[in-house]
Formats: C-alpha cells, structure tokens, sequence
C-alpha cells in the first residue's frame, strides 16, 4: 500500500486538532523495520498527548498513540522477517516518534518484541503498555519478596487500565486483592476480576493523621500516586513494597520517612517506556502465561481510530473503565 490511514494531529491556533487522514507512506520516518499495524490502544498518556498536554509532543503534524500489535512487512534487521508477530510499547513511540495511530509503523528492531504465541494481536493491546506496568509493578514485588501467604495486597486506581490489569494478575497468582476505586458502582466489575474488597479512594486520599497507620498491605500497586501513595507507604507491613506506576491522583508525594525508617518498607519506581529489553520480553511471557484472557476481554471495549479523540478527555477524568483497543481497520 502506498497510502494508509492514519489519525495525525495537527497544532492549529494552539490547540491540538486531530484528523483521521491518508498518508503516504514516504512520510514514514526512518527505521529498520515496517509494519502492518492491527490494533493499538488508548493509555492515560495517550490522553494527554491527543489533548496537547504536558508537553510530550514537540514537533506537528504528529501521529500519536504509544502503543501498537501487527505484523512485519518489511525488515533490514536479521532479527526480523516479513510475517514476525510483533508488538511495540513505550521507547517514547507516539509522543518523540511517529506512533501506532496508522496502519503503518517504521520502527528500530530494538523496540520491537516478539508477540507471545497465546496472544492474539488484539490480546496485546488490550494489555497494552497499562498491563505491561501492571506486570512489571508485580514483577518488582515479587522480586522484593512478595507471595500469597504474605497477606493482603492493594491495587489503587483499580478499575482504570493499570489497576484492572493488577487486579486479575495478582488474583490470578492467588493473592487476596483489595481494589481501591473512586467508582463504587463498579464493585461487581471489580469483584469479577478477582478483587476480594474494595476501598473507597477517599479513604486513601485524606491526609494521614500518623506517620505510621496500622499496618494493612503486604504490597500495593499504586497508579494514583500523591496524597494515596503516601497513605499507603504508611499502612504497609513491616518490610512490604509498593510499586509506584502513576500520577492519576497527583504528581506530588506528601509523605514522611517514618516508613522507611521505623518499618523498612520499600518504594519500588516502575517505567515501561525505557524498560531495557529482556525484561520486556520476560514481562510479556509472564503475562501470555499469568493473565486470564476472559478476564482480560471483560475489562476490554473496541473502538475504531475515529473514536479515539471523544474518548481522550474521557480517560484523563477517570471515567475510562479497563481498558480499549483501537482496531485500525474498522
Ligand atoms: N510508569 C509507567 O511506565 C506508566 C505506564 C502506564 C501508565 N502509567 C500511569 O499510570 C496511571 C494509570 O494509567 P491508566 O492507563 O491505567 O489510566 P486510567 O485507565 O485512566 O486509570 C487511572 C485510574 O486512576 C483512578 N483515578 C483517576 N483520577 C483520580 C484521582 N483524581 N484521584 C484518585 N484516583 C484517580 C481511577 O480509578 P478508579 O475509578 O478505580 O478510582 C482511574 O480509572 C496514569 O497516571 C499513567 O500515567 C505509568
């Protein structure tokens, strides 16, 4: 094909303003392998960057979306052949770079993994880089000690993409799972991905009145950061970690040392966009094994790449429930 259909975002006025355009593919930036993409998907990054936010794109036009599963077309790298399955999170592809917004990518082999067999492209992306961190936030756990009979773990910002794919990881491994949301009218949805209790995201968001609470979580996977990380840095068991994913709440950390200092705990930092390669790959096997796939569809809706822009506003207010694939040729 020498023209695809692409989702590009133009700066007009000072706004971000997005059109689902043809493209040609010459527009193509440079890179060893190109591929047919199938589906991508919607991430809270994603959201600021089709709302012009943060500043994470600095040149337009710009094709965004920071994630994306297909198949190689064409690859000057021995490490791929026409065919490969293959899947793409994070390397700042879709904010720095051209991203999966398009029927075409051109990418470095070295941002590529291959796609585990047992997923489908679709799979993929309804994990996308929000399951990815959920994987590589319990991953961290467990290299710092975490197992089921430790207790009970916490999962904040529970029923958004990070939190759901938490929720159904650790349920799945045999934790017991208390689920933190805002949105107590998705306690049948929580509990049906595993979640033995929920908390109310207000009890977690007030100010700790002691540096040290009661001792609660044997680990937490926290997307909501601020006055929630704090909380939870001072209710968890003595030597337990928490893996610190995101900023849905806040960007700031209004805590103590206490924590650390009196109970030993453990702030464990996760990033999926520059994570070095093997622990990628050991990432995506973990989770072709580990996460339950009819979980993984009950949390997943399917939009075509002109529903994209109505839903980012959407995702950055909390009100996107799991996850959403962008299926590229609806
Ligand atoms: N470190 C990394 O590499 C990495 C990778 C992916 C994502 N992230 C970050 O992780 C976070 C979650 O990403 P996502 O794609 O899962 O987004 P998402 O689907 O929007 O989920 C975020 C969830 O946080 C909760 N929330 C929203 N606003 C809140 C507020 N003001 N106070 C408290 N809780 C709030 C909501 O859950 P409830 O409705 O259940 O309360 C919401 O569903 C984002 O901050 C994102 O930037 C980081």
């Amino acid at each position: 094909m020498a023209t695809f259909r692409a989702l590009v975002l133009h700066e007009e006025g000072g706004k971000v303003v997005p059109r689902v355009e043809t493209v040609d593919e010459a527009r193509l930036p440079p890179g060893e392998v190109t591929v047919a993409v199938e589906y991508s998907t919607l991430n809270y990054k994603d959201g600021m960057i089709l709302e012009g936010q943060g500043r994470l794109v600095r040149a337009y036009p710009h094709v965004p979306g920071v994630d994306f599963a297909g198949t190689v077309l064409h690859s000057d790298s021995p490490e791929f052949r026409p065919g490969d399955p293959v899947i793409l999170t994070g390397w700042r592809v879709g904010e720095l770079h051209w991203g999966g917004y398009a029927e075409r990518a051109r990418v470095p082999a070295s941002f590529l993994v291959r796609r585990p067999d047992g997923l489908t492209a679709k799979q993929a992306m309804a994990i996308g880089t929000a399951g990815f961190t959920a994987m590589l936030a319990v991953i961290a756990l467990e290299k710092h000690g975490l197992a089921p009979a430790a207790g009970d773990v916490l999962v904040t910002g529970a029923a958004g993409g990070v939190g759901s794919i938490a929720v159904s990881l650790l349920a799945a491994l045999g934790y017991r799972v208390a689920a933190s949301t805002g949105r107590p009218e998705l306690r049948e949805y929580l509990e049906g991905l595993g979640a033995t209790a929920l908390i109310d995201r207000a009890a977690l968001a007030a100010k700790p009145v002691r540096p040290l609470d009661r001792e609660r979580w044997a680990g937490a996977v926290d997307a909501v950061g601020g006055m929630t990380l704090a909380t939870v840095l001072t209710q968890l068991n003595y030597r337990a970690s928490v893996a610190a994913c995101g900023l849905a709440g806040g960007s700031d950390l209004p805590a103590t040392v206490i924590p650390f200092l009196l109970r030993g705990v453990n702030l464990l930092g996760i990033d999926s966009v520059m994570c070095p390669r093997a622990e990628r790959i050991e990432a995506w096997d973990r989770l072709a094994r580990d996460l339950p796939l009819a979980k993984l569809e009950a949390m997943t809706q399917t939009v075509p790449l002109a529903e994209v822009p109505a839903l980012a506003p959407r995702i950055l207010k909390g009100e996107v429930r799991g996850r959403i694939v962008v299926d590229l040729a609806a």
